[in-house]
């Protein structure tokens, strides 16, 4: 007999993976997901948010929600920073509780960029790479009404390197925090999306115009963390065919492949696409497309080349999807808001809790803390 972990199923889903400087257990990845139960006012994590990781610290990775690195950038109501000592504080709770427990957790670094509002900003008017304002609605309290997003204004070239230093600021803060590494925020239409994407960026000096300059910031970004941390800590997530929040490119393979070549020479530990898209096969081309670039170029590279699906996937599809090549990892959102315990239920063949959308945003431990394990639930 044997100790060895009964991986009959989803035994690739169930396989360790090395994943820049961390080993992972299983290729269960928590996505992130905002939650917006931080304590007000101040956007401090909680001892209600380290209890809500630390029971799903089984999982391979768990990527952290959204969290501003700069207050400018809160797109949200309630949801937490990491730009100063008592956010940091709050989240040394979370990531002290995720190691006790054996995990291992990233810090999902994020700028709301034109998706921002002056109720939000502390009355700064929202920076975006142009002038546009996105067709998006946000909260100002979790539970609240919507309100249309503010008009943003451009960055002046001369302020751009700032905001870099805001993402690295927030890394090393992540860092002496106690995370295990951070995600870069690069999907779903926030502020280094609207810099990679034709449709937001119409700047003409160094830093858009061409694919090149609009890829110069979040290929920047990516270097200074990458410097700042260590590359095997670092991780950027994409949507590359997302369409939220008027979102558009006009050639998004091109981008991609582009973007994903760049984060690959840098050397950064893993690519995470969020592949849901209105249009699926250009969602799936354009993630494909991202995805080889980013491993040829970081070919022989043993602490980069990672590539993590997201969007829609079961255990069983993505057991397949992995097993086809087609990711190393797969992230869950819906699935981990619902199974604490989503490692365990997936050996055991168990049948999975489905999350309630009613709980996302705001509120306290119910439909947060209180979804029950197996055990809770025989
Ligand atoms: C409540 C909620 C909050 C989310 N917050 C974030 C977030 O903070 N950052 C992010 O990149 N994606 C966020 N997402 C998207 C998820 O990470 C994920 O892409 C999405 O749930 C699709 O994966 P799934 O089909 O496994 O649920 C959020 C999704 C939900 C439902």
């Amino acid at each position: 007999m044997t100790n060895a972990p009964d991986t009959t199923r989803c035994p690739h889903l169930l396989s360790p993976l090395r994943v820049g400087d961390l080993d992972l257990p299983n290729r269960v990845i928590m996505a992130p997901l905002t939650r917006s139960r931080s304590r007000q006012p101040g956007d401090v994590p909680t001892e209600m948010n380290a209890r809500h990781y630390a029971q799903r610290a089984g999982m391979g990775l768990l990527i952290a929600e959204a969290t501003y690195v700069a207050l400018v950038g809160k797109a949200y109501g309630m949801i937490p920073g990491i730009t100063n000592d008592e956010q940091a504080s709050g989240w040394r709770l979370v990531t002290d509780a995720v190691h006790e427990r054996g995990g291992r957790i990233f810090l999902q670094l994020f700028h709301g960029g034109r998706v921002g509002h002056l109720g939000l900003s502390g009355g700064q008017t929202p920076v975006a790479p142009s002038a546009i304002r996105a067709n998006a609605k946000t909260y100002l309290e979790a539970g609240g009404g919507k309100v249309d997003v503010d008009e943003p204004r451009a960055l002046g070239a001369d302020e751009i390197p700032g905001v870099i230093g805001q993402f690295v600021d927030a890394a090393k803060r992540a860092m002496d925090a106690g995370f295990d590494g951070v995600e870069l925020h690069g999907a779903n239409s926030y502020i280094l999306d609207q810099f990679t994407r034709d449709g937001s960026n119409r700047r003409t000096d160094d830093w858009g115009g061409t694919l090149e300059k609009r890829l110069r910031f979040p290929l920047a970004v990516a270097r200074g963390v990458a410097e700042a941390i260590g590359p095997g800590r670092l991780g950027y997530r994409i949507s590359p065919a997302g369409t939220g929040n008027s979102m558009s490119d006009s050639d998004p393979v091109a981008t991609f492949t582009a973007l994903g070549a760049g984060l690959g020479e840098i050397g950064i530990a893993c690519l995470h696409s969020a592949e849901w898209a209105e249009d699926a096969g250009l969602a799936r081309r354009s993630t494909d497309a991202a995805f080889a670039a980013f491993k040829h170029a970081a070919s022989g590279n043993p602490a980069s080349g990672v590539t993590i699906s997201n969007s829609g996937y079961a255990p069983e599809t993505a057991d397949a999807w992995i097993a086809k090549g087609g990711a190393d990892a797969v992230a869950f959102g819906t699935l981990a808001i619902a199974n604490p315990d989503l490692v365990e239920r997936i050996r055991a063949g168990a049948p999975l809790n489905e999350a309630d959308p009613s709980t996302y945003y705001g509120g306290g431990e119910a439909g947060y803390n209180d979804y029950p394990t197996m055990q809770q639930a025989t």
